[in-house]
């Protein structure tokens, strides 16, 4: 009774009238009290001119965007665009030792994009807490951390100083609390507390096609977080950016949470970049092919843009230069580079013109006779920023192409998918974790004591094991269970403590001969052969 005469019904029922969203108090009168000041609450303070203004600039943005891409576009230039491939190993060096400098100095940050709701994987948790079944159990949040850890210390190995690198991490309404909760569970992974600087992006609603906002329930509205260029407003709301300045933090590697081989605060991509006198960069792979779900970066009308693979058109696409490569096959693996001066522009005067994007998705809406379903196909939109949309403010953009196999193996889908799921995850870790065996002269044996080869044939096959949450027990017997060949090639596993991207391994296997599965921890591996 109390709640209800605090409420100007009225008033919020006729603001809402000018906006055209008056259907939110359709079930005004079936709510109980706690509904009604939830409702009118979440109601009173969203910033309808600015939401409403949103969707209207959102939507009419999309009628004009598509008009002639094709003709607009430009590939990066040659001399912005670099390669670990067409680049000689003593410049790689350089840039690594530049890079390494920065961390040594305490002014490298890296910043996770973690808002994400993984619908597509398909749980409930935030994905950093996925656990792709390594034999170590570890999940993507730990080996990000281990892998902080350990560059650290090379970087204080090399220089003398030991310079902390911060660790921000962007979460959303859903992700949170979680996320907080998993860090302190497992006491930071090793790192310091005050290190891990964990934020909130905002959250939208989500609107139906005609303009309308949608009701979850009949008291609660559909929100989504705004997207993962939803970090500049942020950044600005939640005083991310003074904690930078205040750490000294100069130079910052951006990237998304569902790479298993990120390379956290990638010296060689940082000195790169610090070598272009670039204010932002990006990281990128050949694409594989037209239609494969990367954006690309390149130029529209001049300017430095990533085209989502959402938004490319398949004639843009499948274009190619005379030598049959793609125009446009600087596929975006969303590791980015800012400077924090770029950053404080960005956010203080730039982030309110950019431009939401849309997302047309199934939305869980309750309908007049107040049943709430899950829609089967799109029924509304969310709207997104998109992180890389700050490119157009650059005026010197770094693109940095790596090896896809090195460094790029996303988790986006469940297993049972084609690509991008925790099986091609795992496999692309062992893979790369053999490469790394075999370049510190160490070599993989089968059970006849036969060399594996790097990429082994069905006949070649080994049995693989599978690994149960929690299982450090590599009994290989015990463990066994047939699965297809190409599924689990070989078993290697290298602790990010002891290694960060294959150095330091020479003392612990060259000359040495190991059986799958092989686990190298800090320790020295149980199963060597000499
Ligand atoms: C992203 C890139 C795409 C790139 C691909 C490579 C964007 C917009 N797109 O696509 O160009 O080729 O990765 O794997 O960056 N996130 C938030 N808040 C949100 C939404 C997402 O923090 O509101 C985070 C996610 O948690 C994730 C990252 O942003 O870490 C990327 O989001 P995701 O939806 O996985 O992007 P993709 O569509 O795969």
């Amino acid at each position: 009774m109390h709640t209800a005469t605090m409420m100007d019904v009225s008033g919020l029922r006729s603001r809402l009238a000018a906006h055209g969203q008056e259907h939110l108090l359709q079930f005004w009168d079936v709510l109980t009290e706690g509904q009604k000041k939830s409702l009118y609450n979440e109601l009173n303070e969203l910033d309808l001119d600015e939401t409403c203004g949103f969707f209207k600039r959102t939507v009419a943005s999309l009628n004009e965007e598509q008009t002639k891409l094709d003709e607009r576009m430009q590939p990066i230039p040659a001399e912005m665009h670099g390669s670990v491939t067409r680049t000689p190993l003593e410049k790689i060096n350089d840039y690594e030792e530049a890079g390494l400098r920065e961390v040594s100095e305490g002014r490298v940050g890296v910043l996770l994009l973690a808002g994400g709701q993984g619908t597509r994987l398909g749980v409930s948790y935030p994905k950093g807490m996925y656990d792709v079944k390594l034999p170590s159990g570890k999940t993507l949040y730990q080996l990000q951390a281990e892998r902080l850890r350990r560059l650290q210390t090379l970087a204080e190995e090399k220089f003398g100083k030991s310079g902390v690198i911060p660790w921000y991490i962007m979460t959303s309404e859903h992700t949170k609390e979680p996320t907080m909760d998993f860090f302190a569970r497992h006491s930071y992974f090793g790192l310091e507390k005050e290190d891990l600087v964990v934020f909130e992006q905002g959250m939208l609603p989500c609107f139906s096609f005609d303009g309308k906002i949608i009701l979850e329930q009949p008291y609660k509205l559909a929100r989504a977080p705004d997207g993962n260029g939803g970090l500049y407003r942020a950044l600005r709301e939640k005083n991310v950016l003074e904690d930078m300045e205040r750490r000294g933090i100069k130079y910052l590697h951006v990237y998304c949470v569902d790479n298993i081989l990120v390379k956290m605060a990638d010296p060689i991509f940082i000195g790169y970049c610090l070598s272009k006198g670039a204010d932002c960069g990006a990281k990128v792979v050949e694409k594989a092919f037209p239609t494969e779900a990367v954006g690309v970066v390149c130029k529209v009308d001049g300017i430095y843009q990533v085209v989502e693979y959402s938004e490319i058109t398949l004639k843009t696409a499948q274009k190619r230069n005379p030598d049959g490569r793609l125009t446009f096959s600087a596929g975006n693996i969303c590791n980015h580079y800012f400077t924090v001066e770029f950053l404080k522009n960005v956010v203080y005067d730039y982030e309110c013109s950019m431009m939401h994007h849309v997302a047309k998705k199934k939305i869980t809406m309750v309908t007049p006779e107040g049943k709430v379903v899950k829609p089967e196909k799109p029924n509304g939109i969310k709207m997104e920023k998109f992180v890389f949309d700050v490119f157009q403010f650059s005026n010197t953009l770094a693109v940095w192409e790596v090896i896809r196999e090195d460094e790029f193996a996303p988790l986006k889908n469940g297993d049972g998918a084609e690509k991008d799921t925790p099986t091609t995850c795992r496999h692309a870790l062992f893979s790369l974790h053999h490469r790394y065996l075999l370049n510190a002269g160490g070599t993989l044996i089968d059970s006849e004591g036969e060399p594996l080869p790097l990429i082994p044939s069905p006949a070649a096959a080994p049995k693989c094991p599978t690994f149960e949450n929690g299982n450090t027990d590599f009994n290989y017997n015990d463990n066994q269970k047939e699965m297809r060949w190409d599924e689990c090639p070989v078993v290697v596993e290298i602790s990010p403590l002891v290694s960060y991207a294959g150095e330091g391994l020479d003392e612990l296997v060259a000359n040495k001969k190991f059986t799958c599965p092989l686990q190298l921890t800090d320790r020295l591996p149980k199963k060597t052969e000499a």
